[in-house]
């Protein structure tokens, strides 16, 4: 085979969104966003509350539907699937605020992500291999996570840190190609934070590529091989750490500092 044909493969982009809006009535949530997601990159989102990181994750995942644009997983348009279909495909997520089944032990939250029950679903628990299957992939995770002593706790009694991490845990239980992490750091104290940074880095090869949003710029310097910053819907700057995080636009939406020389 052509060397340069599988380079080119091997940099196809995971994740391709165009001229991606999501109104709701007179709010522009999403406003013309394009961006790629290379393999095995962790792209880092930023932008003020309310500039639409989490619409995107919506959107993306199609718990939105989008205005106009369109979303590509690989060369699969995505933009108009059912949600449930769109995470089979391969997008897996975590939530901005934490959503577990908390009457359900630390490893049926896993379990019920699973990819192999999911391939199954009449046979599901009952079926003997599946199950096997299922289980180890989930203890695999939730080893992978720090998480594993605690599998038969129910997921109410977790820290926070750990309830973070179990959200993380049941979304690489489906397998995902792309993995959208909305703040997983929001509320995590500073060592948490720095074990998170850790587990990030121990996952990162297990999927295809990572879209991170995050408000901890910390997390998002030692994390993120790109960054895009976002304000009202729109992308304002694109590119490594140090000439975003630098970025006049993105210094005015979030610190309200006007670039020099500008006319008010
Ligand atoms: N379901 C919704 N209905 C109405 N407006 C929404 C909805 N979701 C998001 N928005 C609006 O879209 C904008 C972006 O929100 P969001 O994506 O949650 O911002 P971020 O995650 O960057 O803080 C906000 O103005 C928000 O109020
Ligand atoms: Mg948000």
């Amino acid at each position: 085979m052509n060397p340069s044909m599988l380079s080119s493969q091997a940099h196809e982009p995971i994740l391709t969104v165009s001229a991606l809006s999501k109104h709701f009535w007179g709010v522009k949530a999403l406003d013309g966003i394009d961006l790629e997601v290379l393999p095995g990159e962790i792209l880092g989102i930023i932008g003020p509350n309310g500039a639409g990181k989490t619409a995107l994750i919506n959107t993306i995942t199609g718990f939105y539907r989008a205005t106009s644009g369109h979303i590509k997983l690989g060369h699969e348009d995505i933009t108009h699937l059912p949600m449930h279909q769109i995470g089979r495909l391969g997008v897996g997520r975590t939530f901005q605020n934490i959503r577990l089944f908390k009457r359900m032990s630390v490893l049926e939250n896993v379990l019920v992500a699973s990819k192999a029950l999911a391939q199954h679903p009449l046979r599901s628990l009952w079926a003997g291999r599946q199950r096997k299957e299922a289980m180890e992939a989930a203890m695999h995770w939730l080893t992978l996570l720090q998480l594993a002593d605690k599998s038969n706790q129910s997921a109410a009694s977790l820290s926070y840190g750990d309830a973070r991490r179990l959200e993380i845990a049941r979304a690489l239980a489906g397998a995902p190609k792309l993995l959208l992490l909305d703040e997983p750091a929001a509320g995590m104290n500073e060592s948490e934070t720095q074990q998170l940074i850790h587990d990030v880095q121990k996952i990162r090869s297990s999927v295809g590529a990572i879209m991170l949003i995050e408000h901890d710029m910390n997390l998002i310097r030692q994390l993120s091989d790109r960054i895009l910053a976002m304000d009202y819907g729109k992308k304002i700057a694109q590119g490594d750490a140090d000439v975003v995080l630098k970025h006049p636009e993105v210094l005015r939406a979030y610190l309200g500092i006007e670039p020099e020389g500008a006319s008010v």
